[in-house]
């Protein structure tokens, strides 16, 4: 570089200034925060930009005005190299413990927006952001702020209640001086988003930054003379460089390169020039975000402009657009030209314009040839919009598979220019932009040259110019979504552009509708719920005790702790191919990399080389010979650090022999006759009897997917060997098992095994037998290098390799009578376990199969299919869910059949006490009929009905639908067993508890510390429960079944209970009223024993439940049938949850399990490469659980009062997993959405499939639509 450079690094973080020598260029600012600073209350997840866990807030200086830039950034994808002269604002830079809670940590808290906490310090932060630029936005505004978040506990409405509370409108904003009292911990001052360095202000970013390491080097030009120089001598040659403005390409593109050279271009003051338009110039560095603000201050220059930032707003979320630029964007199509740009497709139909060059050479050219020009050692330096010409119509339209923060299916831009005012004639060529369709097109020309002179109004245009689209739409298979609806997008959206042009005047009432966006307002909730106080603490509903230290990133997770001397860190070598042979694995390579510690195989197990348990079907650890699904741990690698360790496992070569296709799907199994077991039988009465002999009969099939468990934690452990045994402390569901199988694994027996997890960042059942192949390949690790070994997975490889929940498939044959009273039931289910069986649930999927319903004659078949995929687990509500759906759809089906209601037909076949289940269980606690007929009147559905009704007959293109469905969840407290204990320290009273549940987010440690303040008469904060371990918990069982705070509660229970006794005597000795610490210390001097452990178990007396849960669920949708995306309108949800030890909790769970479920049901697909069964939904880019705006927009959660369990000392009932099993109801209400479409197009009034997920592609699919329909 021609000016002298520099080689260190100087910033500043929560106040402090940092200087790093020679940083190196592949370092993630997130590494560098948690791994060298310990400031671990930054997350990391994904890695892509895609959960916002790892928000930070950064403060720079503005290189285009002098002034101060604040905003929040994924930290994940921005380089450390680039942060040069800023100031970061972490979670612990706004408070804690010590030094207070930020008002928003507090809030996050008290709104029990904080379940596992594991996203809390990131949407803790982005609120910062929020407010340092807009202190008093409005409700609206905050909810669109949180566009990049996941947060998969709660169900989001906690955590926006808790946001929208600073809002302008919401009735109860902060004092503006109580938020900045907090808001800068750097120098103590009310901070206004500019506080910086504490020093002097904004640091300057001169001089220009060099360094390098292990073949990597970063450039950072100051001036556009220098990033000249730069291209001139890294940009022709056989060097791989990079320019580096936001790097939020490498959230999506993670291949790209290897680059040796790096050049940050965010110090190019040249590159963030504007000008106002018309025409708007903006430079190549200008973010996202300032373009959204400079096309907003134009509108009113051209209406274009709005509808651009309107768009542009849709681009990932806010903090992916304050750093992404829109020319890296455009590069990116440039690369990759199967990329649905939105940038490229809305501002190529805007007629926009880029500027590329070199230092000798300019040129301006459309963006359709700029993608056509070789770009290496140019430079885009900035791009020109046009304002929309008089008489033009413009609008863009972005599909896209959830709410928001997700790429288009297909996404559009159509400009049009009209003559004078109200003529209908196509003056001149006009622009029609599709993305999402081929590699190859750009604009529909051919219907482009169609319309020309054409009168839009004229009979024959409409259909004209939809059949020349439809023969130029070729759609690839580059893109994971049908050819076949990507076609159909196209036209309809070309469909809805036309009649917004021809306007509303001109269309038939029924299709007025069809141009408008589906509408979502602010989303509500309310939680209703009993609470006695005579009782409190217990039934009190109290924030989770740690929700304060969660939101402030204190609160500690395996991945967090502190690294121990000498520790290295671990990686996976994963196949790449199912269903064939290992060839070789040559590590040479690897090994001879920076910071190389070992690459261990399967030989290198020392004790057995499975880490299931052992009566089950063998799992390797690490594969020894057969690859049974793409993603198999083949060999683990170790380093000195996790970059290190990452590098090493893709330089590891591995060979495979043998390939043959692999069995992907149940049908696939089906049709190989690959089975684990044989079939599981049951029969009920004479169900083919009376399948003969009934008045109805149908038959049919239906399907549900597989669900990652997408717990925000990823699987992490960390073994450390100690002088006699080991040290295992794993994010785990399942102590026992850890223990288990790291014995088996390494040979060392349990007694010398320290298993321990403080807190899981989400587990969902996918801690549980998933946490065992990390820990024991870990342990293997710590045993082999004798050193502390961490292995944290990383969301790709946790998702490839790690189980998740099954796919199920149904065939089924009903019989029924007039009234659709189910009289025989044949149903024949199957489970695709994939490559092992270890988590078949099909017995005990006969107690949830005939859910809420009652049918003398039942034929139950269960076959676990053998595919080569990952072996299939636990999964909130495992199978249940599944079954559940299925009979769900059976009552749709007998309804469609006799033309009745589906609620009428589930009402006449609900169970009654007294009836039997399909299991054979007598009913004794049967109160569905009368939540069933609560819920249809507190949530109006007779009256919603109808006006559903009126909307579908007046709405050609919109469509409403409404479900109801029940549920019964059968609870199993017996299977399971925990031991609790609790000690009082006679030094001040205090009290500790340890039980053998893990806190997972559900709060059991709140709920344990409030049976036991109530039972010893003590205060809350006397109370402190410590870690799960081996040593004072033994032999518990894993956290599942939603029974584990019950039973744990119940121990702490009798813990205390005993206790009292002991206590009791001497109590009255002194007087019967004694102070807590002088009772403990008279205890304690008479020898009292003051600890007590009990092991909670009810071995069950039947194979029968011992209590079952009730629920109604009533969910209304909207969708438009033109596009498929849909809106949750309202759900309404009546639980009866017993006599809750937390209803603020349970609330909590209630809501977090219906929109867990709205994931299953909705979005969530996965999609396998058929010819290597390698995953291909395998990160936040194609994987979509819910987010903020998926949820209804209307919550409302009332806990059913005055029902109190009878069979629970403790009188609560389960409830982490019931209420997703009536989450199904929103897929059946977009079943009525689309039946009506169907019904509408006078082509389809039979029953129809709609299986699970019913994604936006698959609802549209259904609806039949045809462009034949379209009409004006
Ligand atoms: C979570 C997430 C969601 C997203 N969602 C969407 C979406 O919905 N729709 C959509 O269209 N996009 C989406 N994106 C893509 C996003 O818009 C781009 O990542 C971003 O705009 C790229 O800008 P950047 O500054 O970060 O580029 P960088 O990552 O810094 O660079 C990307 C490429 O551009 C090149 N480059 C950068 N500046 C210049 C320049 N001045 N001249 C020449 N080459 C240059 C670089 O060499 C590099 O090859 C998403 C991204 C993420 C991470
Ligand atoms: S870890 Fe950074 S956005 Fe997910
Ligand atoms: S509380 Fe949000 S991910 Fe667990």
């Amino acid at each position: 570089m021609a000016a002298a450079a520099s080689m260190n690094l100087t910033f500043w973080v929560n106040g402090t200034q940092h200087e790093v020598q020679n940083p190196d260029p592949s370092m993630t600012l997130n590494e560098w925060l948690r791994s060298q600073r310990g400031l671990t209350g930054t997350k990391v997840m994904c890695g892509e930009g895609g959960c916002g866990c790892c928000v930070v807030m950064v403060t720079h200086p503005d290189p285009a005005n002098g002034g101060t830039l604040s905003y929040s950034v994924n930290s994940c994808l921005c380089p450390l190299c680039s942060v040069e002269g800023w100031t970061i604002t972490t979670v612990e830079g706004l408070g804690g413990q010590k030094a207070g809670f930020h008002p928003i940590q507090r809030r996050l808290a008290d709104f029990n927006g904080s379940q596992c906490g594991y996203c809390s310090p990131g949407m803790v932060v982005n609120m910062y952001g929020l407010l340092s630029k807009k202190p008093q936005p409005s409700q609206q505004e905050v909810e669109n702020h949180f566009d990049g978040h996941i947060c998969r506990c709660t169900g989001y409405r906690p955590i926006l209640d808790a946001m929208k509370s600073f809002a302008s409108d919401s009735g109860d904003c902060i004092d503006i001086e109580d938020l900045n009292k907090h808001l800068c911990p750097v120098n103590g001052q009310a901070c206004n988003g500019t506080a910086t360095n504490g020093v002097n202000g904004v640091h300057q970013m001169d001089p220009p930054l060099r360094c390098g390491q292990n073949g990597v080097s970063w450039y950072r030009p100051t001036t556009l003379e220098q990033l000249y120089s730069l291209l001139e001598q890294h940009g022709t040659g056989q060097d791989r460089y990079k320019l580096v403005c936001g790097n939020t390409a490498a959230g999506v593109y993670k291949n790209d390169g290897p680059f040796t050279s790096l050049i940050d271009v965010k110090s190019v003051a040249d590159l963030f020039i504007t000008q106002a338009g018309p025409p708007l110039v903006v430079g190549s560095a200008v973010s996202l975000s300032a373009l959204v603000d400079l096309l907003q201050t134009g509108s009113d220059q051209s209406p274009s402009y709005g509808i651009l930032a309107e768009h542009l707003l849709k681009i990932g979320n806010v903090s992916v657009r304050n750093v992404g630029s829109w020319a890296g964007n455009l590069m990116m199509k440039h690369a990759h030209p199967e990329f649905p740009s939105d940038v490229f497709t809305i501002m190529e139909t805007a007629g926009a314009k880029v500027t590329v060059g070199t230092r000798h050479v300019r040129e301006t050219v459309g963006l359709v040839d700029f993608l056509k020009m070789g770009m290496a050692g140019k430079l885009i330096l900035s791009m020109e919009i046009p304002a929309a010409l008089p008489n033009e119509v413009f609008k863009t339209y972005k599909i896209m598979p959830r709410a928001q923060n997700a790429h288009a299916y297909v996404n559009a831009g159509f400009r049009v220019r009209l003559g004078e005012q109200d003529n209908m004639s196509v003056m001149e060529k006009p622009s029609f932009v599709f993305g999402g369709i081929s590699k190859t097109m750009d604009h529909a020309v051919a219907t482009e040259d169609f319309l020309v002179g054409k009168n839009l109004l004229e009979d024959g245009t409409l259909k004209g110019a939809l059949s020349v689209l439809e023969s130029e739409l070729k759609p690839d298979d580059s893109s994971l979504f049908s050819p076949e609806y990507r076609k159909s997008l196209a036209s309809t959206l070309f469909y809805k552009f036309y009649l917004s042009v021809v306007g509303k005047d001109h269309l038939i009432v029924p299709v007025r509708s069809a141009p408008e966006p589906l509408v979502r307002p602010v989303s509500r909730g309310e939680q209703h719920f009993q609470t006695k106080e005579s009782e409190w603490p217990v039934n009190q509903p109290l924030p989770k005790l740690a929700s304060k230290l969660q939101a402030s990133g204190e609160a500690v997770y395996t991945n967090d702790l502190p690294p121990l001397p000498g520790e290295v860190y671990a990686a996976y070598v994963t196949s790449t191919v199912a269903n064939c042979k290992l060839g070789t694995i040559d590590s040479t390579q690897a090994m001879t990399m920076p910071g190389a510690v070992a690459c261990l195989t399967a030989k290198d197990v020392p004790g057995i080389n499975n880490f299931a348990r052992p009566m089950r079907q063998t799992e390797e650890i690490l594969c020894s010979g057969e690859v049974l699904y793409a993603g198999q741990p083949i060999a683990l690698v170790v380093a000195d650090t996790q970059s290190h360790a990452d590098a090493m496992a893709k330089a590891v070569k591995v060979t495979y022999t043998d390939l043959k296709p692999p069995i992907l799907t149940i049908q696939d199994a089906i049709a190989a006759q690959s089975f684990h077991y044989p079939v599981f039988e049951l029969a009920k009465g004479d169900p083919k009897g009376a399948l003969a002999a009934a008045p109805h009969r149908i038959s049919g099939e239906v399907s549900c997917d597989s669900q990652h468990h997408f717990y925000m934690e990823t699987q992490a452990c960390r073994c450390a060997p100690l002088e006699d045994g080991m040290e295992v402390q794993s994010a785990t569901q399942a102590t026992d098992m850890v223990q288990q199988s790291v014995s088996q694994a390494t040979g060392i027996s349990a007694h010398r095994l320290y298993v321990s997890v403080k807190r899981i960042g989400g587990g969902f059942g996918g801690k549980t037998l998933g946490s065992l192949l990390p820990s024991a390949a870990c342990a293997v690790a710590a045993q082999n290098v004798n050193r502390p070994v961490r292995l944290s997975l990383d969301l790709g490889t946790n998702m490839e390799a790690i189980t998740k929940r099954a796919p199920y498939l149904l065939k089924y044959e009903v019989g029924f009578d007039d009234d659709g009273k189910l009289l025989a039931v044949v149903y024949i289910l199957y489970e695709d376990n994939g490559s092992s069986p270890q988590c078949c649930v099909i017995p005990l999927l006969t107690e949830f199969a005939d859910n809420a319903y009652y049918c003398p004659n039942w034929q139950f078949s269960g076959q676990t299919c053998k595919t080569h995929t990952v072996p299939t687990t636990m999964t909130r509500a495992p199978g249940m869910s599944a079954v559940h759906f299925f009979t769900e759809y059976i009552m749709e089906h007998v309804a469609k059949t006799l033309n009745m209601d589906p609620a009428d037909v589930r009402r006449v076949n609900m169970f009654q006490n007294g009836q039997t289940t399909l299991s054979g269980y007598t009913l004794v606690d049967c109160n569905i009929t009368k939540l069933w007929d609560d819920l249809l009147a507190s949530a109006q559905v007779k009256q919603r009905k109808q006006e559903i009704e009126i909307f579908n007959k007046e709405n050609r293109w919109k469509k409403r639908g409404l479900s109801v469905v029940p549920c019964r969840y059968s609870a199993f407290p017996g299977f399971f067993r925990f031991t609790v204990f609790v000690a009082i320290y006679h030094t001040d009273g205090s009290v500790v508890i340890t039980h053998g549940g893990v806190e997972m987010g559900q709060g059991i440690d709140t709920k344990v510390t409030q049976v036991a303040a109530a039972t010893l008469g003590v205060p809350m904060e006397t109370i402190h429960v410590m870690s799960t371990n081996s040593l004072t918990s033994p032999n518990s069982s894993d956290t599942g079944g939603s029974v584990t705070s019950e039973l744990n509660c119940q121990g702490v229970l009798e813990c205390c209970r005993r206790l009292n006794e002991r206590m009791d005597p001497i109590r009255q000795e002194m007087g019967g009223a004694p102070k807590w610490d002088e009772l403990i210390n008279m205890c304690h001097r008479k020898g009292v024993d003051l600890s007590e452990k009990y092991m909670e178990h009810h071995p069950p007396k039947s194979p029968h439940p011992a209590y079952n849960c009730w629920g109604v669920t009533c969910t209304e949708v909207e969708m438009d049938v033109l596009t498929g995306e849909r809106e949750i309108r309202r759900a309404d949800i009546l639980f009866d949850c017993g006599e809750s030890v937390n209803p603020a909790l349970d609330v909590g769970q209630v809501e977090g399990a219906f929109v867990f479920g709205l994931g299953y049901w909705l979005t969530e697909k996965c999609v396998y490469d058929k010819d290597t069964g390698r995953l291909l939904t395998n990160g936040t880019w194609e994987y979509k659980p819910p987010t903020t705006k998926d949820i209804p927009a209307d919550l409302r959660v009332t806990l059913l009062p005055n029902a109190p369990n009878p069979y629970n000392v403790i009188r609560s009932k389960a409830v982490g997993e019931p209420p997703l099993l009536m989450s199904c109801s929103a897929l059946f209400a977009l079943r009525q959405a689309v039946q009506s479409a169907r019904e509408y197009s006078g082509l389809g009034d039979d029953f129809f499939r709609l299986d699970g997920p019913a994604t936006v592609e698959a609802c549209h699919q259904r609806c039949l639509v045809d462009s034949s329909s379209f009409t004006l």
